[in-house]
């Protein structure tokens, strides 16, 4: 049943995620999940990307590499995957892997359409599918905002039609933030999907509140800037008072501080190294930063 996300219940959730900090490191059994607004099913709240690290076809040696590092993933519990036919092979090489290893049915796949005109999007879409082996899609994005009104139209016949389960829009910069708000706000969307780090916060002054107030999903991409935050940490420890609050890794502190904003549903760092997999599920377990917490974590990471 549909269940929106209201302005109180964000609260809510909020109280929950500061109520976490009270429990110790291992006292949540599962990963953290988050609820889909529009429909209230949940959804382990980190996922994986695929750009340029799957996109590996005819490399047998990164493909094991892949597949191992999808074989944690699901082993660890998690779900969303995400791709997109502008990412080379990373498509075809998610469909292959998912197949070989036999968990097709626990994956939640998000893909995205990036091209123009409607004829065009629609064979991109069906191309996608048999690429991905799936006969319905979970989630299908708009990739970039590229011709977004026509393939709106499209992603909502697909969606009454039962082919796709979700649909939503993707951008990667703070620059399209506003016209991500107004689809936001009125393009009848389940997901939006957007950029949203330590080194590049900006969603949170608008965008995420208005996706909160809609009921949309948020996806967060680029949540380590591309990798380009590990160089900021490189040779530097992660202080004591985070490993107390529960950061293994500047990877889990990164992803933490991510998880901690309540509009957040599930974070997608990318990477095909299965140690890194299970260091980024990692982070949805134990606390959350509280406000306080957050703001340290802000102000330490702009010492770097
Ligand atoms: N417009 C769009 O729709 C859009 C734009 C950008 C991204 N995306 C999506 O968002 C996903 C994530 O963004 P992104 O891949 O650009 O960047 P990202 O997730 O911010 O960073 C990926 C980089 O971080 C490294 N990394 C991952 N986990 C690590 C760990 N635990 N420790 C150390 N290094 C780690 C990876 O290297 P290793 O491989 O060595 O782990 C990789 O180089 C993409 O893959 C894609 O699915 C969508």
């Amino acid at each position: 049943m549909p269940s929106l996300l209201t302005r109180r219940a964000f609260l809510e959730t909020g109280a929950i995620a500061a109520g976490a900090l009270l429990m110790p490191p291992r006292a949540r059994a599962t990963p953290l999940e988050r609820r889909i607004p529009m429909s209230g099913e949940s959804l382990p709240a980190v996922g994986l990307g695929t750009w340029q690290v799957f996109d590996v076809a005819g490399n047998a040696a990164e493909l094991a590499q892949a597949r191992e590092t999808l074989k944690v993933f699901v082993e660890e519990g998690a779900r969303v995957v995400d791709s997109s036919p502008m990412y080379g092979s990373s498509e075809s090489v998610t469909g292959q892997l998912a197949a070989e290893l036999g968990v097709q049915s626990k994956l939640f796949v998000a893909t995205k359409v990036w091209t123009t005109g409607r004829q065009a999007g629609i064979r991109q879409m069906e191309e996608s599918m048999a690429k991905l082996r799936v006969g319905r899609i979970d989630l299908m994005q708009v990739h970039n905002l590229v011709d977004v009104g026509t393939h709106l139209g499209t992603l909502r016949e697909w969606k009454a039609a039962g082919r796709i389960r979700y649909i939503g829009v993707t951008h990667y910069h703070a620059g399209a933030h506003a016209d991500l708000e107004k689809l936001v706000r009125t393009g009848g969307l389940d997901f939006v999907q957007v950029n949203y780090s330590l080194a590049e916060p900006d969603a949170e002054r608008r965008l995420l509140p208005a996706a909160v107030d809609a009921g949309v999903a948020v996806l967060v991409n680029r949540p380590f800037a591309e990798g380009a935050m590990f160089h900021r940490t490189s040779g530097k420890p992660v202080p004591d008072w985070a490993r107390d609050a529960g950061c293994a890794s500047w990877a889990q502190f990164f992803l933490k501080w991510i998880l901690a904003q309540p509009a957040v549903t599930c974070v997608i760092p990318g990477t095909r190294n299965p140690k890194h997999v299970a260091d980024n599920l990692g982070a949805a377990s134990g606390p959350l930063p509280d406000a306080a917490m957050r703001r340290r974590m802000s102000e330490h990471f702009a010492s770097l």
